[in-house]
């Protein structure tokens, strides 16, 4: 195993990714940051410099356990302070196990910002699938407003909510249509600053894609015109392979799909983003897949292919479905559980705010974070009571316009016994409008977990229990929780620390929409003073 060493430098710089000129984050001058590339086992050590001058930073690894090293998770509030404006703080982690993974800034809503992008970890064994050549593509949704105005707005009243993205961004490249705002200046909107990102390929071979999606609101179905895609690998591990013509993806998932270049090879083809499971209103993100040696910059000669139907949640779920884990590599979950928390989603109002809810607790951070407030024992650093189980939501209707009347805030976690089992059901509601359910992409840190199934509706624990796939489910670190729909996963608490399951949207996220669970703290080794800095855990700096 080798030591991968990466110096970044985390900055706020101009840049018209879809054209429209506003301050991007930044790392080393690009957005999407460079991508970390390790093999199995490896060392990664990314020594960050915060150059954002008025600003907190923390990076979260995404899909990385941090096993062992539960202070370099990058979750401010969770497990570290937050890296100071003009620092340098030092993140050294192993890369366990090979496949696609993520990283991004977890501080505030800054990871919409720009400061994203992927960590690929080569296997030591041969895969079980042949290829000729490794691609990667980030979609992304994108803002014109910057993160603090959304943010402030999100926390202001009367509430502002964010409203849909401006562009579809894929592998950073979009294109804002300026013409239909002729009030902005060339200076801020020039049609000829951007450029559709051009995936060029070799007639007559296999590419593996992986694709990743770090949307902050978007779920996206990704499609490249006149081409099947094979799904062979999700959140890093293999998948029993199954052929779609467009992949429905979510933020924090990445998947890898083979595809081939049998098409006509006098021409290029569309590669389109959708956004599905919200009224869209923002445009299709476009990119070029360039038959070699036609003109990377020629147009194909066909109009984009159409998008499914953005509320038809079937197809989605059945999609869902589909991912099982790949025979002979299949990791059986335990066929019990200890413990089943139940966590409904709800939409609420909150002294005049509108705020995301699970079990009627709206999740805040602290400003000492767990880790070391429970390290350290720094008592009162955090609500000590825990959120609730969830069983006493069992009559909740989630078809009802959601009420809630009694929802509030809290930074109160769940503390896990360690080394047992666990199963987290996400039950679905109505939003605070008729007839509305949204989609949430649940993200676990520190862990994967089994997908034991899907379904619409209440979750019955009598039969639906009966349906779980405990035969080859799919691990996983990223989940969709469809409308009116419910998911259930399972996972052994065995990896001492603190770790943040929240919903991978930016602004539900921030809204309150997550939880925390502690488990085995008393097995975490000796904290690195670096992380120390903030609130009560200044104390224990010692730089
Ligand atoms: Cu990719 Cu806590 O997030
Ligand atoms: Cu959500």
């Amino acid at each position: 195993a080798r030591n991968r060493h990466y110096k970044w430098e985390v900055k706020y710089e101009y840049r018209s990714p879809d054209c429209f000129k506003k301050l991007v984050i930044t790392v080393n001058g690009i957005t999407p940051g460079p991508t970390i590339q390790a093999q199995e086992g490896d060392t990664v050590v990314v020594q960050v410099n915060n150059t954002l001058i008025t600003e907190n930073l923390s990076i979260h690894w995404h899909g990385i356990r941090q096993i062992g090293t539960p202070w370099f998770d990058g979750s401010e509030g969770v497990t570290q302070c937050p890296i100071l404006p003009g620092d340098t703080f030092i993140y050294q982690f192993v890369v366990d196990r090979p496949g696609t993974y993520l990283y991004h800034a977890h501080y505030g809503m800054q990871r919409e910002a720009g400061l994203y992008g992927l960590i690929r970890v080569a296997p030591r064994d041969p895969e079980p699938f042949n290829y000729d050549f490794d691609r990667s593509i980030i979609l992304n949704d994108w803002y014109h407003k910057s993160t603090y105005e959304q943010a402030a707005g999100l926390s202001s009243i009367p509430f502002q909510w964010v409203g849909e993205p401006q562009s579809l961004l894929i592998h950073g490249k979009g294109r804002f249509n300026c013409s239909k705002s002729p009030s902005l200046s060339t200076d801020v909107c020039d049609i000829s600053k951007c450029s559709p990102f051009i995936q060029t390929v070799i007639p007559g071979k296999t590419y593996r894609l992986r694709i990743c999606s770090l949307t902050a609101l978007s779920a996206l179905s990704f499609q490249i015109e006149g081409h099947n895609m094979t799904v062979v690998e999700a959140d890093g591990h293999y998948v029993e392979p199954f052929v779609v013509k467009n992949l429905f993806i979510y933020s924090g998932e990445t998947y890898s799909v083979l595809v081939k270049t049998d098409q006509d090879p006098s021409r290029n083809y569309w590669i389109t983003s959708n956004v599905v499971s919200r009224n869209r209103t923002t445009p299709p993100g476009l990119a070029i897949f360039n038959y070699y040696p036609n003109h990377p910059k020629r147009s194909p000669p066909t109009v984009p292919p159409s998008p499914p139907a953005w509320d038809d949640v079937e197809p989605r779920l059945a999609q869902s479905l589909a991912i099982k884990a790949r025979q002979g590599y299949i990791h059986k979950p335990p066929t019990t559980s200890d413990r089943v928390i139940m966590l409904l989603n709800t939409q609420n109002n909150v002294s005049e705010r509108r705020h995301w809810s699970v079990n009627n607790v709206s999740f805040t951070h602290p400003h000492t974070p767990y880790l070391i407030a429970l390290k350290e024992n720094i008592t009162n650093a955090f609500d000590p009571t825990s959120p609730p189980d969830g069983s006493e939501f069992a009559n909740y209707d989630i078809f009802s316009v959601a009420e809630n009347a009694n929802a509030t805030t809290s930074n109160g976690i769940y503390r896990l016994k360690f080394n047992t089992t666990v199963d987290v059901i996400l039950q679905n509601a109505n939003t605070m409008n008729k007839n509305n359910s949204e989609t949430h992409p649940w993200h676990l840190h520190g862990h994967d977990f089994w997908v034991l199934g899907y379904g619409k509706g209440k979750f019955d624990v009598k039969n639906d229990t009966k349906q779980y796939n405990l035969e080859n489910p799919i691990m996983k670190n990223t989940v969709p929780v469809h409308p009116f729909g419910w998911t259930a996963v399972r996972f052994r608490s065995d990896n001492p620390g603190v770790w943040a399951f929240h919903c991978h949207i930016e602004s539900h996220f921030y809204m309150g929409m997550g939880v925390v669970f502690e488990e085995g703290i008393e097995r975490v080794g000796k904290l690195p003073s670096s992380i120390m800095g903030c609130g009560q855990a200044k104390g224990f700096h010692n730089p």
